[in-house]
């Protein structure tokens, strides 16, 4: 194998190795709140039960939001819980109703709550745990390119190999 062949290779290799490290690294921080969850649901998705059901989460979240007092409203530490609970209730009602979750009526309900009650905090109050869009289409865009330039390689080194033998 010459040089040149060697260099490709450890190319391709590191190319490999660098894709499935930015995949877990990807799988691993969507996990958390974008993940569809793995139950195929078998009847189809009921959007208008599914809307009623995700008001009632959202009752019981302004419910335990008014515990809290609302200068606190910004501080993720002072409602994380109950944050969580509204977001597992999405989760669960959307199951019931045989829906994907996180699905786009779930997902625009939540930002309306979001809305309503995070609307005055300011980016160094409410630290969210995904990152800013700029990052994450970076993350995204990285993989897509290293696999691009990885079939571009297999392609070449397959016209190469056609080129010797
Ligand atoms: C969806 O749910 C609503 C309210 O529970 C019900 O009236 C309707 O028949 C359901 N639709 C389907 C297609 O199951
Ligand atoms: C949020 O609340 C916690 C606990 O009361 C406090 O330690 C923390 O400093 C607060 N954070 C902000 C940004 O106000
Ligand atoms: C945000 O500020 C506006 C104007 O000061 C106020 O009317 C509204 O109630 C506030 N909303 C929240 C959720 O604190």
């Amino acid at each position: 194998m010459d040089t040149h062949e060697s260099a490709v290779l450890k190319l391709f290799v590191v190319g490999i190795l660098v894709n499935v490290w930015m995949m877990r690294g990807l799988s691993a921080t969507d996990s958390f709140s974008t993940e569809p969850t793995p139950l195929w649901p078998r009847k189809a998705c009921n959007e208008s039960r599914l809307q009623w059901e995700v008001e009632i989460c959202g009752e019981d979240f302004k419910r335990d939001m008014a515990h809290i007092d609302p200068q606190y409203w910004c501080n993720l530490t002072h409602f994380i819980s109950e944050y969580h609970l509204f977001t597992l209730c999405t989760e669960t009602k959307s199951q019931i109703v045989h829906c994907y979750w996180p699905n786009p009526l779930v997902e625009s309900y939540i930002i309306r709550v979001h809305k309503h009650f995070f609307s005055n905090c300011t980016m160094e109050q409410v630290v969210w745990v995904d990152p800013p869009d700029d990052t994450l289409t970076i993350l995204i865009l990285i993989p897509v390119f290293l696999t691009m330039a990885m079939i571009a390689l297999v392609v070449w080194c397959s016209k190469r190999s056609d080129i010797l033998a």
